[in-house]
């Protein structure tokens, strides 16, 4: 992570190295330095990519939240298969978008010129100067970033960012909901999110989504806003579309499978006829179960991009988090 001038430094082979659990890749520094435990095969770029498409089109395609027309900077923390980064150096020809990411290789090798990803652990102190981006994108990380880390990487982001510059993060909480009483804590999809969350704990905080609001208010962001929105898995939901169908049902795996097995000591079968199983109950309209989707965004004090206005996108569910509908823990 240099903020010096663009010199381009090999990559550390290492950083590279694959090892197979159970079918999937895995990148081996992740794994054995406790940073990621995700897969990052082919397999799960796609996925990544059906998520984006989920996310536009919960957002009604809008890549940005605050108020922020020219945007000159950016930063994506965790590009994964940069189709955010992409899709925002496109729209913003001019804007310089820099993306990090422990594992280089999930992003396609053509890229936009105004795009520059580089390898780093989020979990360290961020090397950029102070006072540098518009906006810092931070989405999907919190199986990434550690439980005791959140608050110096909300202050770490809140340096780098100019006064008046915002911070825009969005976290699923992995833990399947249904509002009509049917999904009960036996169900699979119960068992498999308190699997999940006890899987991340206590090294990530797989609760961190709920924590947002909270987490960037105290780091000194102002007009700090949240919503809760849901991801609906039933991949039948036309609303999302077919992406939809397709992410979920392999996020229900691929989440599990290394946390499963090597960190609860689950047999592969084991975690594979769970998955099975929950994808049968989300497939099961009855349920209309969904995971909770938290959006946050806070600005930096200072400078000249005041604004009041709220979030620059809607949702027909979309509610502010402090309303009536609430996740359970
Ligand atoms: C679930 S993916 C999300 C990708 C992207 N933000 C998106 O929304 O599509 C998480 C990504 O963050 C990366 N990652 C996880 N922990 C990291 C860390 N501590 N430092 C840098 N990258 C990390 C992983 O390699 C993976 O590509």
């Amino acid at each position: 992570m240099d903020d010096g001038d663009l010199e381009t430094v090999p990559l550390d082979t290492t950083l590279v190295e694959l090892v197979t659990f159970h079918g999937r890749d895995f990148q081996r520094y992740a794994l054995e330095n406790g940073i990621y435990y995700g897969p990052v095969d082919e397999h799960e770029a796609d996925r990544h990519r059906f998520m984006h498409e989920v996310f536009n089109r919960m957002f009604d395609n809008r890549l940005i939240f605050p108020p922020l027309p020219a945007p000159r900077r950016i930063l994506d923390c965790g590009f994964g298969s940069a189709s955010w980064a992409i899709d925002v150096a496109e729209q913003f020809p001019t804007c310089e978008v820099t993306g990090i990411d422990i594992y280089p290789n999930m992003a396609p090798e053509d890229l936009p010129p105004n795009l520059d990803l580089q390898v780093d652990d989020l979990n360290s102190p961020f090397t950029f100067g102070s006072n540098h981006f518009d906006l810092v994108h931070s989405r999907l990380m919190a199986g990434g970033i550690n439980a005791d880390r959140w608050g110096t990487y909300m202050a770490d982001i809140l340096r780098v960012l100019r006064p008046g510059g915002w911070c825009q993060m969005v976290e699923i909480y992995y833990n399947a909901q249904s509002d009509n009483g049917t999904l009960t804590d036996n169900h699979a999809l119960r068992v498999w999110s308190r699997t999940y969350l006890q899987s991340l704990q206590p090294y990530k905080n797989p609760r961190a989504a709920m924590q947002l609001q909270n987490l960037m208010t105290q780091a000194g962001f102002v007009e700090v806003e949240g919503r809760l929105l849901t991801l609906p898995l039933n991949p039948r939901d036309r609303e999302m579309g077919a992406a939809n169908r397709e992410n979920v049902h392999r996020l229900l795996s691929s989440l599990a499978i290394y946390p499963f097995t090597e960190g609860l000591g689950m047999t592969p079968t084991d975690v594979q006829l769970l998955a099975a199983q929950a994808r049968m109950e989300a497939d099961n309209p009855s349920f209309k179960a969904y995971f909770p989707v938290y959006v946050c965004i806070g600005r930096k004090p200072g400078g000249s991009n005041h604004s009041k206005g709220s979030h620059q996108y809607h949702h027909k569910s979309g509610r502010t988090s402090d309303s009536r509908k609430r996740a359970r823990h």
